[in-house]
């Protein structure tokens, strides 16, 4: 049930990303170790899973671990493990029963072997449904992807020629993926962070102070009636 009168049945983002901001925040407002800040930004996913399924969204991408991030302190780190683990542990079941597709975009050569593992089950378990994508972006970073892409393109090439946009986009993550329509940022902050940079072109930005434990299924109803206020001109008049 989609309980917002503002909201309009279209247009309807088919691609939404989300920097989940603002954990750490959140936590010391509440006087708490910021690893309960983490759990409690996991907790927040599933009901704007089921919110995005509502509306008809056919992809969202959440940036859960940047490249960057690895300069935290190693007890945090690895509480992000410990907390992923358990998040597709737990959620396994849900996850298939509402028919969602699980991705991940970024490297996860460097994670603990058991973190690795619980990921990519996930990934195998879920690949042939064929309902919302849900792209987990951990360890990573858009320069990577891009050149990563590059370098796959290079040894996947007998011959070498010009490369185009269409052929690059095969050796991105999101390949397969709807384009980008909304990114979102929680906690006030005005940046990108080396999130989705090809993918981000052209796509509207929404930036909220909402830290991102709190972020409810009326802040992406929100989020979504200010991405339908947009005109988009991709570079017309
Ligand atoms: C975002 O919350 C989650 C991750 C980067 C893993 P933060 O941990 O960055 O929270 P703040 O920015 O310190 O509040
Ligand atoms: C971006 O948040 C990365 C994730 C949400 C996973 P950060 O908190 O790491 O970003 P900066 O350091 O404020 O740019
Ligand atoms: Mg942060």
């Amino acid at each position: 049930m989609i309980n917002n009168d503002e909201l309009l049945p279209e247009p309807i983002p088919r691609h939404v990303g989300i920097i989940m901001d603002g954990n750490g925040r959140w936590a010391k407002q509440k006087n708490i170790s910021r690893s309960e800040g983490h759990k409690a930004g996991a907790e927040a996913i599933e009901p704007l899973m089921d919110s995005a399924i509502a509306l008809g969204i056919k992809a969202v991408s959440l940036y859960a671990f940047s490249v960057e991030n690895w300069i935290r302190p190693i007890n945090e780190i690895r509480g992000l493990w410990d907390l992923l683990e358990y998040f597709f542990q737990h959620k396994l079941e849900a996850i298939k029963s509402k028919k969602i597709q699980i991705r991940h975009s970024g490297s996860l050569s460097k994670l603990p072997p058991k973190t690795r593992q619980t990921i990519k089950e996930a990934i195998e378990a879920t690949s042939m449904n064929r309902g919302l994508i849900l792209n987990f972006c951990i360890n990573y970073g858009g320069r990577q992807e891009i050149i990563r892409a590059f370098n796959e393109w290079l040894s996947n090439t007998k011959n070498p020629e010009k490369i185009t946009e269409k052929k690059f986009e095969k050796f991105l993550y999101t390949f397969g993926m709807p384009d980008l329509d909304l990114l979102i940022r929680t906690s006030g902050e005005y940046r990108i962070s080396n999130f989705l940079l090809w993918q981000l072109a052209y796509t509207e930005l929404v930036f909220t102070d909402v830290l991102w434990p709190d972020f409810k299924p009326n802040d992406l109803y929100k989020a979504i009636i200010e991405y339908q206020k947009r005109e988009r001109r991709y570079g017309g008049i």
